[in-house]
């Protein structure tokens, strides 16, 4: 049976923090910047948490604009447009993480089916994976606004299911998202945690991963074998 792998974008493939050198120029504080960027990505998710169960739905670039400019204010940077602007543009093409070149290839070389399956819609990951020289990788990009909503509405991990036209029980999705592992944990597939900081907390809902890394460069032996 082939697996078919739901790579998880944000966060996972793409660092979020790569914005924190952007930020320490203009706000002159390493530290700042570093409370800055978690205050943004963790306000970012929120919003589309609750746009999902309000069933108000936008894309996730305006949910990550939202967020920033109400990070602005809670930080009190009073960041004027130019420099918003150049954070969003920074955001359009964020770094892969070190690890995901190797892992990626063995996964590919082992004869998985890999797609990248996000928040964000299809032309920013495609520009994310682009920018970052990874596109390769993928059979497909599968993305959350083809239904308006967001995951870990089990609606998304259906669609995942149904673009790549596999079974839950073939498939496996790869976050370092607990709310995305246990979204899609829920809904039936599989789901391997990337615990990218040892300090990465998981929810304790009582629903486990079904294996957890801590680089992608390990999969291939827990998946494949
Ligand atoms: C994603 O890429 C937001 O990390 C989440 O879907």
């Amino acid at each position: 049976m082939t697996p078919t792998l739901a790579f998880d974008v944000y966060g996972t493939l793409i660092d979020t923090h790569g914005v924190i050198g952007k930020l320490t120029e203009m706000l002159g504080d390493a530290d700042q910047a570093t409370t800055f960027s978690q205050t943004w990505r963790d306000k970012q998710l929120e919003y589309s948490f609750r746009r999902g169960l309000m069933q108000n739905y936008t894309t996730f670039a305006v949910v990550t604009r939202d967020a920033l400019n109400y990070t602005d204010s809670f930080c009190k940077t009073k960041l004027n447009d130019t420099q918003k602007n150049a954070l969003l543009a920074v955001y359009r093409t964020l770094p892969a993480f070190g690890d995901v070149e190797n892992g990626l290839t063995a996964l590919k070389n082992a004869g998985c089916r890999m797609f990248a399956f996000s928040n964000g819609s299809r032309d920013a990951v495609e520009t994310l994976l682009d920018s970052a020289g990874i596109s390769h990788f993928f059979e497909g990009v599968v993305s959350v606004d083809d239904i308006k909503s967001f995951k870990p509405n089990p609606g998304t991990y259906a669609h995942f299911l149904r673009e790549s036209e596999a079974k839950a029980n073939e498939a496996w999705l790869i976050s370092s998202n607990p709310f995305d592992v246990i979204g899609s944990i829920s809904a039936g597939m599989r789901a391997a945690w990337v615990q990218r900081s040892p300090e990465a907390i998981f929810d304790p809902w009582g629903i486990e991963p079904t294996a957890i890394v801590s680089t992608l460069t390990e999969l291939q032996e827990k998946i494949v074998g």
